[in-house]
C-alpha cells in the first residue's frame, strides 16, 4: 500500500510540500517514512522507521526544487530505518508503492553485475535497475527498467542530473496536478496542496515527466500519450479532523450526511434506467468487495432478494479473482469499494468484465481504477474518509446498494433512507449507553456479535470494526449457530452483543441471550423493540429508534461503530491508525 508524493516546486521548498502531503497520506501506511530532495545537483535523503512526524523538521527543511517522499506499509522487509523509502543507487533516488513480484530474480541479476543491496525490500531493485539501465538518458533508463518489472507499482524517481521528477504507474494509483506551489504527483488527492483542483489520472503503463516547464505523458516505450485533465471538488477532500479528537469519530458523526447525500445523488442520477435494466436483465448478480465493502455486500444480497431477484451471490474479491464463475456473460457484477483501488477488487472486476459481465461500481472515489473499468458508476457520497477503519463509507455503500436494488422506485426509497438518517443523531446522542457498551467490550477477552437475518450482517461488520480498532478478539455468528460451537467459549470473561431488530426472529434471539446468561457469559443487547427491551433486566440494553426492519441495521451500525471507537479510546489505541493495517490495500 504505502503513499507516495513527488514533484517540482517553484520555490526551493519541494520537501516541505512533500512532507505535508505525506502527513495527509498516512492512512495508506504509517510504519516508516522518508524524503529525498534534489538541490544543486545533489540528492539528500532522510528516512526513518515510525510515523511521518518522526522524520522531524530536518526532512521538511531539506532544500531543493524537486523532492519525493514515501509513507510505508511494509510488504517485504520489516519496518525499519533501512527498509524505509526512498532507496538510492548512485545518482538516483526512488519511492515505490506496490509489489515487485520478480524482484528476487532481478536482484540476483543485479548482484551478479556488482550491485549491493542495503535493504530487504523489493523496491530497491527498481532503483538499482534504473541505475544499471542508465547511459545518459534519464527517461530512457526509467522506461527500460519499468519494462522489466512484474507486479504493481507507482514510482517517483529523482536523478541528480535532472531538474524534475519522473513518475510512473502500473496497477497502483497515481495522479498529477499543477498548483501554485508547482507540479506534484501523488497516490491520492488528499496529499496534494490545497489549491490543486485539476488532476491528471495516470493509466497503467504511463510515465509522466515533471519539470518546471510542465508535465508530459509517455508510455513505457516513451511514445507520447495524451491524458485529459479532470476537475475535482476539493471540499470533498477536507482532511482535517477539526474539533474531533479522531477522524474516526468525525466520520461516524458524518454517517447521516453520507446517507442523505448518497441517496440524493442516486435519485438524481442520469443512470437510473440503465441501472434498472442492468439489474432486471441479469441472470445472476455477483456482489464483490473486501473488508467492510464486502460486509456491505453481505447485507445487499438481502436487498436484492427482498426485491425479488433470484440468483444473487456475494463473493470475497480476493477469492473471486482466482475462482471466477465459468460463464459470466449474463452476470451483473456489483463491485463495492470505498477507494476503488483495492487490488483484489480491481482484478476481480477486470477479469469478470473480460469474461462478459456487466459491471456496476459502488465507490467513493470518482477517478479510481474500478470507476474507470465499470459500465455504470454509482457514487457513494462520503467525502474523504481518512480513518483506516471504514465507517461512513459503509453507510453510503448500504444506501447505494439498497437503491440499486430498487432503482425503479428510487425517489420513494431515497426518502425513506433520508428519514432513517434523521434518526442517527439520536443514536449518537446515547452517550452513556455507548460508553457502557465500550466499557463492557474493553473488559472482555473476546466479544461475539450475534444476530439473525440482516442483524447478522450488521453483526459481521460490527465485529470487524471492533477488532480492527481495539484489537479485542471478536467474531460474528448468526445467533442460532451459537449452540453449535461458540457457546463452548462463553464464560464471564466474554461478552455477547446481540443485535435484535428483526421481528421474525426476535424471540429466537432472546432464547440465545438466556443460553449465554445462564452459562455465566455477559450480554449486551441492541434492539428497536420496546417490549423486548422491557423484558431484559439487569443487562445493558441500547434501545434504537424504530424504523423499517430492513433498514434498522443502518442505525445499529452507527451504534456499533461508536462502541468500537470508544472501546479503542478506552484501551488507548489510536483508532485512526490501527497497527498493521492500511486503508487502501493496493497490493495482493
Ligand atoms: C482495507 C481497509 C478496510 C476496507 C478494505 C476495502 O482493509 O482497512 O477499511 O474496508 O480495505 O477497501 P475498499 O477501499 O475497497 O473499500
Amino acid at each position: 500500500m504505502c503513499g507516495i508524493i513527488g514533484g517540482i516546486s517553484l520555490s526551493a521548498n519541494a520537501a516541505a510540500t512533500v512532507y505535508d502531503g505525506l502527513l495527509r497520506l498516512e492512512y495508506r501506511g504509517y510504519d516508516s517514512a522518508g524524503i529525498s530532495a534534489l538541490d544543486g545537483g545533489a540528492i539528500t535523503t532522510v528516512k526513518r522507521g515510525g510515523r511521518v512526524s518522526a522524520l522531524g523538521k530536518d526532512a521538511a527543511a531539506l532544500a531543493g526544487r524537486a523532492a519525493i517522499g514515501h509513507t510505508r506499509w511494509a510488504t517485504h522487509g520489516a519496518p525499519s530505518d533501512i527498509n524505509a523509502h526512498p532507496h538510492n543507487s548512485g545518482a538516483f533516488s526512488l519511492v515505490h508503492n506496490g509489489i515487485i513480484e520478480n524482484y528476487a530474480e532481478l536482484k540476483a541479476e543485479l548482484v551478479a553485475r556488482g550491485y549491493s543491496f542495503a535493504s530487504e525490500t523489493d523496491s530497491e531493485v527498481i532503483v538499482k535497475l534504473i541505475d544499471d539501465c542508465f547511459s545518459g538518458d534519464f527517461p530512457a533508463a526509467v522506461a527500460a527498467a519499468l519494462r522489466r518489472l512484474k507486479g504493481s507499482f507507482a514510482v517517483a524517481v529523482l536523478y541528480a542530473g535532472f531538474d524534475g521528477v519522473i513518475v510512473a504507474r502500473y496497477k497502483s494509483s497515481l495522479i498529477v496536478s499543477g498548483c501554485k506551489e508547482g507540479i506534484f504527483a501523488a497516490s491520492d488527492v488528499p496529499a496534494l496542496p490545497a489549491d490543486a483542483e485539476n488532476i491528471f489520472v495516470l493509466e497503467d503503463g504511463d510515465i509522466a515527466v515533471i519539470t518546471s516547464g510542465g508535465v508530459r505523458f509517455y508510455d513505457f516505450y516513451l511514445n507520447p500519450v495524451a491524458r485529459v485533465q479532470r476537475h475535482i471538488v476539493r471540499g470533498e477532500y477536507d482532511s482535517d479532523a477539526g474539533n474531533y479528537p479522531h477522524f474516526m469519530l468525525k466520520e461516524i458523526c458524518q454517517d447521516a450526511r453520507t446517507v442523505a447525500d448518497t441517496a440524493e445523488a442516486f435519485s438524481r442520477s442520469a443512470d437510473l434506467a440503465a441501472i434498472s435494466s442492468a439489474v432486471g436483465d441479469a441472470e445472476e448478480i455477483i456482489i464483490t468487495g473486501c473488508g467492510t465493502a464486502y460486509n456491505a455486500g453481505l447485507m445487499a444480497r438481502r436487498y436484492f432478494e427482498q426485491a425479488g431477484k433470484r440468483h444473487v451471490r456475494i463473493e470475497i474479491a480476493s477469492e473471486l479473482r482466482y475462482y471466477p464463475p465459468a460463464d459470466c456473460s449474463r452476470a451483473l457484477v456489483i463491485a463495492v469499494s470505498q477507494s476503488g483501488e483495492t487490488a483484489d477488487t480491481v482484478e476481480a472486476v477486470r477479469l469478470l468484465k473480460a469474461r462478459g459481465a456487466t459491471i456496476i461500481a459502488v465507490t467513493n472515489c470518482g477517478y479510481s481504477a474500478i470507476t474507470r473499468t465499470a459500465d455504470i458508476v454509482v457514487p457513494v457520497c462520503a467525502g474523504a474518509e481518512i480513518c483506516v477503519a471504514a465507517t461512513k463509507s459503509y453507510l453510503g455503500q448500504l444506501v447505494a446498494l439498497r437503491l440499486i436494488s430498487r432503482a425503479r422506485s428510487a425517489l420513494a426509497e431515497a426518502e425513506e433512507l433520508v428519514a432513517v438518517a434523521r434518526k442517527m443523531p439520536e443514536v449518537l446522542a446515547c452517550d452513556e449507553m455507548s460508553s457502557l457498551f465500550a466499557d463492557e467490550c474493553a473488559q472482555s477477552s473476546a466479544v461475539f456479535f450475534l444476530g439473525r437475518g440482516a442483524d447478522y450482517d450488521a453483526a459481521v461488520e460490527a465485529s470487524l470494526k471492533l477488532k480492527e480498532v481495539s484489537y479485542i478478539f471478536s467474531d460474528a455468528y448468526p445467533a442460532g449457530e451459537l449452540k453449535h460451537g461458540t457457546l463452548a467459549l462463553v464464560d464471564e470473561s466474554t461478552l455477547s452483543v446481540f443485535v435484535i431488530c428483526q421481528p421474525l426472529t426476535a424471540e429466537k434471539c432472546i432464547n440465545a441471550v438466556h443460553e449465554v446468561l445462564c452459562r455465566g457469559g455477559r450480554v449486551a443487547v441492541i434492539t428497536d423493540d420496546d417490549a423486548l427491551a422491557a423484558q431484559l433486566v439487569g443487562i445493558p440494553v441500547w434501545k434504537l429508534p424504530a424504523v423499517n426492519s430492513e433498514l434498522s441495521p443502518l442505525l445499529a451500525a452507527v451504534a456499533l461503530q461508536l462502541t468500537a471507537y470508544k472501546a479503542a479510546v478506552l484501551l488507548e489505541r489510536n483508532p485512526d491508525k490501527p497497527r498493521n493495517l492500511a486503508k487502501s490495500v493496493t497490493v495482493e
